[in-house]
């Protein structure tokens, strides 16, 4: 009986190393980040969903909604002097009319992403975008 305790006991451990400590200590996942952004709709309020107004590039539409998602990271780099391209984009996730593309209004985009979306979700969304340059 107790080998069979100490056994179980050894096993847990091993697993439990195995998962890195389990759950979401991973880190961001730019792959579950990409699924949100397409996704139809998101977050707590299920308000719609990035792609919706963010096409691709001008094989899936135009511009009258939202910049492209194409070069994203490429412009986040230059957008505000003194941010990096993640600071930008994350401020254009939860803050979005901070800084306003040229051609655009206030309030043209969803303003409560911040709110409606995970720590977690706004890690992965932004793990995602970093790499559409
Ligand atoms: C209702 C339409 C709409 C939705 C939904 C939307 N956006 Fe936007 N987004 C915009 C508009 C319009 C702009 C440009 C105006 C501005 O700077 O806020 C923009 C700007 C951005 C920018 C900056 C782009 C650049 O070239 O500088 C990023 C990054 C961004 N959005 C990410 C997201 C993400 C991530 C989501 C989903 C969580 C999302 N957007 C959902 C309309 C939208």
């Amino acid at each position: 009986m107790r080998k069979t305790v100490l056994f179980t006991l050894v096993i847990l451990a091993l697993v439990l190393t195995a998962c890195g400590g389990g759950g979401s200590s991973e880190g961001p996942d730019a792959a579950n980040g990409e699924k949100l952004y397409n996704q139809a709709t998101l977050g707590s309020k299920s308000a719609e969903g990035c792609a919706s107004c963010h096409n691709m590039d001008a094989s899936e539409g135009d511009e009258t909604d939202a910049p492209f998602t194409a070069g994203t990271a490429t412009r986040a780099e230059s957008r505000v002097p003194g941010l990096s391209a993640e600071e930008y984009i994350m401020e254009s996730i939860v803050n979005p009319d901070a800084y306003l593309v040229e051609g655009f209004e206030a309030g043209s985009m969803y303003q409560s992403w911040g709110d409606d979306l995970s720590e977690e979700q706004i890690a992965d969304i932004l793990a995602y975008l970093v790499t559409v340059k």
